[in-house]
């Protein structure tokens, strides 16, 4: 007993069924389905299509339907093939055959179109506050650790002392951009309301559709109906937008992973988020953020998957498109679930400022002894080749850098004078990088304070 059955004479394979329902999973649109169809039966009544009581009988039946839902109440019947058809089922049996007005001039093409733009804008704005509290937490950590040095790495090689309210920054940035980009998808989903695309040649009737488009809150009424019908690029640029965003959580997993590592030890996870091994009782293992690494592929795997379903899809409707709902769905679960803990993580993370400190080794200043030879007028070529005999002749007497002589540093270059001492010090080599950006306590100040203003 299908919404479709008039023109068959049996009914559909139990296994065909199977594989052809979408109500396991889209049933999570009722809000937007309902919401949809109400914002359509008042535009039947409005053109004159149904009459004003219909529309209110409508109305309060597709209310009635909400409710259901609401209260958990709701019970599916076979046949209730996907959210549209079960709401439209419900709202017969509710207040009879004027229900069966509802889907004039419609089809379920421009109306899972239009539910699943709606769920997409407020999940991606659900996405987006959650965002905000990890950033707000990096944040929060910065702020105690404006003044605190590190190790500095590029290529996992120490590189030059920072601090670590920068190191902790970089990553609210990367948050910054993510929030930005999970804003345009949402935008997208809400540019060109389908509504009103009929299955796909546009509706007979005289709907205005631009008072759908107010009452729903899209810009504009989508221009092509063809289109309008089988347009998901704003869910591939939502799904991108989520995994770029677990791409970043991916990187400051990996970085909180290893600075945990008791060989680092410049982090601690909180016991709260940390788990432990079975075998082995001394182990605290940073499972969250693992988990959070890991599910990064999960999204990939996602987004990826989709854009292969609608690589050579043809003019129109396809039920290929069916398969937009599940990694989209599956995407935002994921990423809603590892959001929370790894913010849980951020605000109860232990720095460990001595152990960061140990780390900082004096060859990390060769930049800086290379600077002080260019104040003293050498071009930095030279002055990058000089330092870089002074790290050898250290290393080759077993000494550290700080620790050569001015003598055997005048053997090198007879710009060195005694003042060069006053190059081994990490805190002034990170305040020299005051330049907008860099990683001087004076700038991370201001990008604290920029940030503060985006939140
Ligand atoms: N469940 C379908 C989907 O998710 C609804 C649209 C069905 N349209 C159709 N022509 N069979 O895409």
């Amino acid at each position: 007993m299908t919404l479709w059955g008039g023109r068959f004479s049996e009914p559909t394979d139990d296994d065909l069924r199977a594989l052809n329902d979408s109500i396991g999973f889209d049933q999570r649109m009722y809000k937007e389905d309902i919401q949809g169809s109400i914002a359509w039966a008042k535009a039947l009544g409005g053109a004159g299509v149904i009459s004003g009581d219909d529309v209110e009988q409508i109305v309060d039946g597709l209310e009635n339907v909400r409710a259901e839902f609401d209260a958990g109440t709701f019970e599916f019947k076979a046949g209730d093939e996907d959210i549209h058809t079960a709401v439209e089922r419900r709202l017969t049996e509710l207040i009879g055959a004027v229900g069966g007005r509802l889907h004039t001039g419609r089809s379920r093409n421009d109306q899972v179109a239009t539910d699943l733009r709606l769920w997409t804008r407020a999940a991606l704005n659900a996405a987006r506050e959650a965002v905000a509290q990890l950033q707000a937490a990096l944040v929060e950590q910065a702020e105690i650790h404006i003044e605190t040095l590190m190790p500095g790495y590029t290529h996992v090689q120490t590189a030059q002392p920072v601090t670590a309210g920068h190191w902790l920054m970089s990553y609210f940035w990367m948050f910054q951009r993510d929030r930005g980009r999970l804003r345009h998808a949402a935008d997208a989903s809400l540019e060109w309301l389908p509504l009103g695309a009929g299955a796909l040649a546009g509706t007979a009737f005289p709907i205005e559709r631009n008072q759908l488009v107010s009452q729903l809150e899209f810009d504009a009424a989508s221009p092509n109906s063809l289109d309008a019908v089988s347009d998901r690029d704003y869910v591939a640029d939502s799904m991108y937008a989520l995994s770029m965003l677990t791409i970043h959580l991916s990187r400051l997993s990996e970085d909180l992973i290893w600075f945990s590592n008791p060989a680092f030890g410049y982090v601690a996870l909180n016991d709260r988020y940390s788990t432990g091994s079975s075998l082995m009782p001394q182990k605290r293992n940073p499972d969250p953020m693992e988990l959070a690494r890991g599910k990064a592929g999960r999204l990939i795997g996602n987004l990826t998957g989709f854009l292969t379903t609608l690589k050579g899809l043809p003019t129109g409707y396809n039920k290929d498109l069916q398969e937009d709902k599940e990694p989209l769905f599956d995407s935002f679960d994921t990423l809603m679930r590892i959001l929370p803990v790894v913010t849980a993580v951020i605000k109860t993370l232990k720095l460990n400022p001595d152990k960061m400190r140990a780390a900082l080794d004096p060859d990390m200043l060769a930049t800086d002894l290379a600077d002080y030879l260019v104040l003293k007028g050498m071009p930095f070529r030279e002055a990058h080749h000089v330092s870089g005999r002074a790290v050898r002749l250290a290393a080759e007497q077993g000494i550290k850098l700080h620790e050569l002589t001015v003598e055997s540093l005048r053997g090198l270059s007879a710009l060195f004078t005694d003042d060069v001492k006053e190059v081994f010090n990490f805190a002034a080599s990170v305040a020299r990088r005051s330049v907008i950006g860099g990683t001087a306590p004076a700038s991370v100040r201001q990008q604290i304070a920029h940030a503060k203003r985006l939140l």
